[in-house]
Protein backbone atom coordinates (compact mmCIF):
# COMPACT_ATOMS: atom_id res chain seq x y z
CA UNK A 1 0.00 0.00 0.00
CA UNK A 2 1.91 3.53 -0.89
CA UNK A 3 1.82 6.20 1.69
CA UNK A 4 0.97 9.53 1.16
CA UNK A 5 2.52 12.39 1.45
CA UNK A 6 0.49 13.22 4.61
CA UNK A 7 0.67 9.36 5.54
CA UNK A 8 4.30 10.54 6.65
CA UNK A 9 3.67 12.03 9.88
CA UNK A 10 2.50 8.66 11.34
CA UNK A 11 6.04 7.07 11.23
CA UNK A 12 7.75 9.98 12.81
CA UNK A 13 7.80 9.21 16.67
CA UNK A 14 7.70 12.14 19.30
CA UNK A 15 10.26 11.27 22.15
CA UNK A 16 9.75 13.93 24.85
CA UNK A 17 12.88 14.96 26.93
CA UNK A 18 15.09 13.10 24.62
CA UNK A 19 18.52 13.43 24.59
CA UNK A 20 17.82 16.65 27.28
CA UNK A 21 15.03 17.21 29.48
CA UNK A 22 12.66 19.68 27.43
CA UNK A 23 13.79 18.61 23.69
CA UNK A 24 11.43 16.64 21.82
CA UNK A 25 13.12 14.35 20.04
CA UNK A 26 11.29 13.38 16.38
CA UNK A 27 12.86 9.41 15.75
CA UNK A 28 12.77 8.82 12.28
CA UNK A 29 13.85 5.19 12.40
CA UNK A 30 10.16 3.85 12.25
CA UNK A 31 9.91 5.72 8.90
CA UNK A 32 12.74 4.10 7.81
CA UNK A 33 12.15 0.92 8.54
CA UNK A 34 8.61 0.98 6.50
CA UNK A 35 9.41 -0.05 3.32
CA UNK A 36 6.39 1.99 1.82
CA UNK A 37 7.13 5.15 3.79
CA UNK A 38 10.77 4.99 3.07
CA UNK A 39 10.14 4.72 -0.62
CA UNK A 40 7.47 7.16 -0.55
CA UNK A 41 10.15 9.94 1.57
CA UNK A 42 12.98 9.66 -0.94
CA UNK A 43 10.60 10.00 -4.02
CA UNK A 44 8.96 12.91 -2.94
CA UNK A 45 12.83 14.24 -2.00
CA UNK A 46 14.14 13.18 -5.28
CA UNK A 47 11.63 15.19 -6.97
CA UNK A 48 12.69 18.33 -5.55
CA UNK A 49 16.31 17.75 -6.76
CA UNK A 50 15.58 18.97 -10.33
CA UNK A 51 18.95 19.32 -12.52
CA UNK A 52 21.75 19.02 -9.56
CA UNK A 53 25.03 17.41 -10.35
CA UNK A 54 24.89 16.38 -6.12
CA UNK A 55 22.95 15.80 -3.37
CA UNK A 56 24.48 16.68 -0.46
CA UNK A 57 23.95 14.92 2.99
CA UNK A 58 24.78 16.05 6.60
CA UNK A 59 25.90 13.03 8.95
CA UNK A 60 24.09 11.36 10.58
CA UNK A 61 20.62 11.30 9.58
CA UNK A 62 20.69 13.43 6.51
CA UNK A 63 22.82 10.60 5.16
CA UNK A 64 20.11 8.22 5.40
CA UNK A 65 17.49 10.20 3.67
CA UNK A 66 20.18 11.80 0.80
CA UNK A 67 22.28 8.79 -0.58
CA UNK A 68 18.75 6.98 -1.60
CA UNK A 69 17.25 10.88 -3.18
CA UNK A 70 20.91 11.36 -5.28
CA UNK A 71 20.67 7.61 -6.28
CA UNK A 72 17.18 8.36 -7.28
CA UNK A 73 17.83 11.42 -8.80
CA UNK A 74 20.82 10.49 -10.92
CA UNK A 75 22.95 12.65 -8.80
CA UNK A 76 26.37 12.03 -6.88
CA UNK A 77 26.23 11.59 -3.18
CA UNK A 78 28.74 14.33 -1.02
CA UNK A 79 29.03 13.89 2.71
CA UNK A 80 28.84 17.25 5.01
CA UNK A 81 30.50 15.29 7.79
CA UNK A 82 31.40 15.87 11.74
CA UNK A 83 34.69 17.31 12.70
CA UNK A 84 37.43 15.03 12.23
CA UNK A 85 36.34 12.32 9.91
CA UNK A 86 37.64 13.26 6.73
CA UNK A 87 41.03 13.80 5.93
CA UNK A 88 42.72 17.37 4.79
CA UNK A 89 42.09 19.53 3.03
CA UNK A 90 38.50 20.41 4.57
CA UNK A 91 36.41 23.43 5.37
CA UNK A 92 35.12 23.76 8.55
CA UNK A 93 32.06 25.28 10.49
CA UNK A 94 31.29 25.67 13.90
CA UNK A 95 27.14 26.08 14.92
CA UNK A 96 25.43 25.86 17.68
CA UNK A 97 22.98 23.10 17.75
CA UNK A 98 19.40 22.46 19.73
CA UNK A 99 21.31 20.79 22.31
CA UNK A 100 25.29 21.51 22.17
CA UNK A 101 27.56 22.75 19.90
CA UNK A 102 29.70 20.79 16.70
CA UNK A 103 31.28 21.78 14.07
CA UNK A 104 30.46 20.16 10.04
CA UNK A 105 33.39 19.48 7.72
CA UNK A 106 33.37 19.03 3.85
CA UNK A 107 36.33 17.73 1.83
CA UNK A 108 37.84 20.41 -0.32
CA UNK A 109 37.73 19.64 -4.05
CA UNK A 110 34.90 17.11 -3.90
CA UNK A 111 33.21 19.42 -5.99
CA UNK A 112 33.78 20.96 -9.24
CA UNK A 113 33.61 25.06 -9.24
CA UNK A 114 30.04 26.19 -9.54
CA UNK A 115 28.41 22.28 -9.27
CA UNK A 116 24.40 23.01 -8.26
CA UNK A 117 23.59 21.09 -5.26
CA UNK A 118 20.62 19.96 -3.30
CA UNK A 119 21.10 19.96 0.21
CA UNK A 120 19.21 16.91 2.10
CA UNK A 121 18.44 16.46 5.72
CA UNK A 122 15.93 14.88 7.96
CA UNK A 123 15.09 17.95 10.30
CA UNK A 124 14.71 21.57 10.25
CA UNK A 125 14.93 22.81 13.49
CA UNK A 126 16.89 25.92 14.73
CA UNK A 127 18.57 25.68 11.30
CA UNK A 128 21.77 26.17 12.54
CA UNK A 129 23.08 22.81 10.92
CA UNK A 130 21.65 24.32 7.05
CA UNK A 131 23.06 27.30 7.62
CA UNK A 132 26.66 25.94 8.47
CA UNK A 133 26.52 23.08 5.44
CA UNK A 134 25.11 26.06 3.12
CA UNK A 135 28.51 28.57 4.34
CA UNK A 136 30.23 25.28 3.81
CA UNK A 137 29.11 24.13 0.48
CA UNK A 138 29.13 27.97 -0.57
CA UNK A 139 32.49 29.03 0.25
CA UNK A 140 33.91 25.93 -1.66
CA UNK A 141 32.57 27.14 -4.89
CA UNK A 142 29.03 25.20 -5.41
CA UNK A 143 26.24 26.63 -5.66
CA UNK A 144 23.26 25.73 -3.36
CA UNK A 145 19.88 25.65 -5.34
CA UNK A 146 17.84 23.82 -2.93
CA UNK A 147 17.34 22.32 0.86
CA UNK A 148 14.77 19.77 1.33
CA UNK A 149 13.97 18.45 4.35
CA UNK A 150 11.34 15.72 5.83
CA UNK A 151 10.03 17.66 8.17
CA UNK A 152 10.30 21.37 9.72
CA UNK A 153 9.81 22.18 13.30
CA UNK A 154 8.67 25.79 12.20
CA UNK A 155 8.18 26.85 16.09
CA UNK A 156 11.69 27.27 16.13
CA UNK A 157 12.24 29.61 13.22
CA UNK A 158 14.87 27.27 11.08
CA UNK A 159 13.67 29.34 8.43
CA UNK A 160 15.11 32.68 9.49
CA UNK A 161 18.64 31.36 9.82
CA UNK A 162 18.50 30.55 5.74
CA UNK A 163 17.45 34.10 4.53
CA UNK A 164 16.55 34.30 1.18
CA UNK A 165 16.83 29.73 0.31
CA UNK A 166 14.59 27.84 -1.13
CA UNK A 167 13.41 25.41 1.23
CA UNK A 168 11.03 22.59 0.99
CA UNK A 169 9.53 20.20 4.05
CA UNK A 170 7.52 17.36 3.05
CA UNK A 171 5.89 17.75 6.62
CA UNK A 172 5.30 20.38 8.99
CA UNK A 173 5.45 19.66 13.27
C1 LIG B 1 19.68 16.80 14.19
C2 LIG B 1 18.92 16.63 12.90
C3 LIG B 1 19.34 17.81 12.07
C4 LIG B 1 19.61 18.88 13.12
C5 LIG B 1 18.52 19.92 13.13
O1 LIG B 1 20.99 16.32 14.00
O2 LIG B 1 19.29 15.40 12.27
O3 LIG B 1 20.54 17.55 11.37
O4 LIG B 1 19.65 18.20 14.40
O5 LIG B 1 18.77 20.88 14.13
P1 LIG B 1 19.02 22.41 13.85
O6 LIG B 1 18.11 22.85 12.72
O7 LIG B 1 18.64 23.05 15.15
O8 LIG B 1 20.46 22.59 13.52
P2 LIG B 1 22.00 15.98 15.17
O9 LIG B 1 23.06 17.02 15.18
O10 LIG B 1 21.24 15.76 16.43
O11 LIG B 1 22.76 14.65 14.82
P3 LIG B 1 22.54 13.37 13.90
O12 LIG B 1 21.96 13.76 12.60
O13 LIG B 1 23.96 12.90 13.76
O14 LIG B 1 21.67 12.41 14.65
MG1 LIG C 1 21.40 15.65 11.91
Amino acid sequence: QPVGRDGLAAYIRDVPDYPQPGVLFKDITPLLADAAAFAATVDALAELAGDVDAVVGIEARGFMLAAPVAFRAGAGFVPVRKAGKLPAPTLSAAYALEYGEAVLELREGTLAPGARVLVVDDVLATGGTLAATVGLLERSGAQVVGIAVLLEIAALGGRQALPGRSISALLQA
